[in-house]
């Protein structure tokens, strides 16, 4: 039997990654909550409700898990509308919870990275139209705030979370709020909005914190054409990856603004970046359709497939997105990658090959200074619900019970041993051992 052991680079950090929406419970006050409530939003209508409950202090349990489990950091994301309820009020008792919650994670030695915006936005921001307008000096606002009241704690930061996803699951695929389809002019609105906030906290946390780390975290999603031979397969992969792909990492490296067409700058956006954060699922491949202006998207028929198919495993495609972070030149961090599955039969699969193409990855000495599974526990997957599990932990929505899948105690001995071996593959995915580790 091949033996292998794959070692990470000393002081690599291995954590995991949640949001404030999903994880905390009782929000009430910002786009998704009103989401929710509408008709045939949400699958099955389910609604957020407690979610983790760690608005009620169930991070305190959960982070014990997060610590013994060896991690060493955890990225979670701040509620605006619980900072600022309204345009003139300040709840500094949410800003304290939250000092709490990261005073929380380096008592128990973890490194706290902080997303000051993960899809949602306060309402009284949502109502007058959201990221349509340009809202950076609110954005600022908030940062400042934020920043003032973590800093510390807290030296790493995500301004916006995938601020592609956002744009395209609001304006063109409708299944984020506002729920409004193929409107490409405002999603390009959005998108430059979007880098204007972002531009803008990025130089509002560094004048508050000189040593501060400022990134985004960027999902990288593989489009590629359905038919390598096909020029209008191959022009629509590309065209759909500059856009969603390249787009933010570009205006936030150069501060060009790259529309099909034309192109426009926003100077302070340039360089606004001191590391570059991947978040990678999985990829697709894109055939042209007359009909359709974004083609017909699919899953390699040959890749295994996620509970709901919503990800095919597809660990190249990770490897491709390292490759493609690593042209940006900063230090890369994973901020993001895990898989839907309740029963917990594929994602130790889905773990082990996407740690080895890390590893691949890091072996080019390209810069990758962390990795965040998604996530701790069960969350509320947005439109999805509750349809979909990616916790290392499994969680009970009614009783608030939590149970460790087999996959927590896999990840644990990676960040222990912050290595992967043969050996830990024989035991958690014997199925893939032949293929990761061939004899010959
Ligand atoms: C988002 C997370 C989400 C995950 C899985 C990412 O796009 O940042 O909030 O839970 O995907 O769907």
């Amino acid at each position: 039997m091949a033996e292998a052991t794959f070692n990470f680079p000393r002081n690599f950090v291995w954590g995991t990654a949640s949001a404030a929406h999903q994880n905390e419970g009782n929000n009430t006050n910002n786009n998704w909550y009103a989401f929710e409530q509408a008709d045939g939003r949400i699958q099955h209508g389910h609604k957020s409700g407690l979610a983790a409950d760690w608005w009620g202090g169930r991070w305190r349990e959960d982070f014990d898990r997060a610590a013994e489990a060896g991690q060493t950091a955890h990225r979670l994301s701040i509620e605006w509308s619980r900072i600022q309820p309204t345009p003139d009020r300040w709840n500094e008792d949410a800003l304290d919870n939250y000092r709490q919650m990261v005073r929380g994670l380096r008592e128990r030695g973890m490194t706290p990275m902080v997303t000051l915006h993960h899809f949602t936005d306060p309402l009284w921001i949502y109502e007058r139209g959201g990221w349509m307008n340009d809202i950076s000096d609110q954005f600022a606002t908030f940062t400042e705030k934020v920043v003032g009241a973590l800093k510390e704690y807290v030296t790493q930061w995500v301004t916006i979370n995938e601020p592609n996803v956002y744009a395209a699951q609001g304006y063109v695929m409708g299944e984020f709020p506002p729920g409004r389809k193929n409107e490409l002019l405002n999603s390009f609105k959005v998108m430059t909005n979007l880098v204007r906030g972002h531009a803008a906290a990025y130089h509002t946390i560094h004048r508050i914190q000189q040593n501060a780390q400022v990134g985004m975290a960027h999902q990288y999603r593989g489009i590629l054409p359905a038919r390598k031979w096909l020029p209008l397969d191959v022009g629509l992969a590309g065209l759909l990856s500059g856009l969603f792909n390249d787009f933010f990492p570009r205006a936030a490296s150069t501060g060009v603004l790259k529309f099909p067409g034309w192109r426009y700058k926003i100077h302070h956006a340039k360089g606004t970046q001191d590391f570059f954060g991947v978040n990678y699922y999985t990829r697709e491949y894109i055939r042209f359709h007359p009909f359709s202006l974004l083609g017909k998207r699919s899953y390699d028929p040959n890749a295994e497939l996620s509970d709901t198919g919503f990800i095919a495993n597809e660990p190249l495609g990770f490897y491709d997105a390292l490759k493609w972070a690593n042209a940006y030149r900063l230090p890369i961090i994973v901020t993001e990658n895990g898989v839907e599955d309740a029963d917990d039969h594929m994602r130790p699969r889905y773990l082990a090959q996407h740690i080895h193409q890390m590893w691949r990855a890091v072996n080019f000495n390209w810069p990758i200074k962390g990795y965040y599974y998604w996530s701790l526990v069960d969350n509320f997957e947005w439109d999805r619900g509750w349809t979909q599990r990616y916790g290392l932990w499994e969680l009970d929505i009614e009783t608030q019970a939590r149970r460790k899948r087999p996959s927590a105690d896999f990840y644990a001995e990676i960040c222990k041993t912050n290595s992967l071996s043969s050996e830990m593959v024989a035991r958690y995915a014997p199925k893939i051992f032949p293929q990761m580790f061939p004899n010959e």
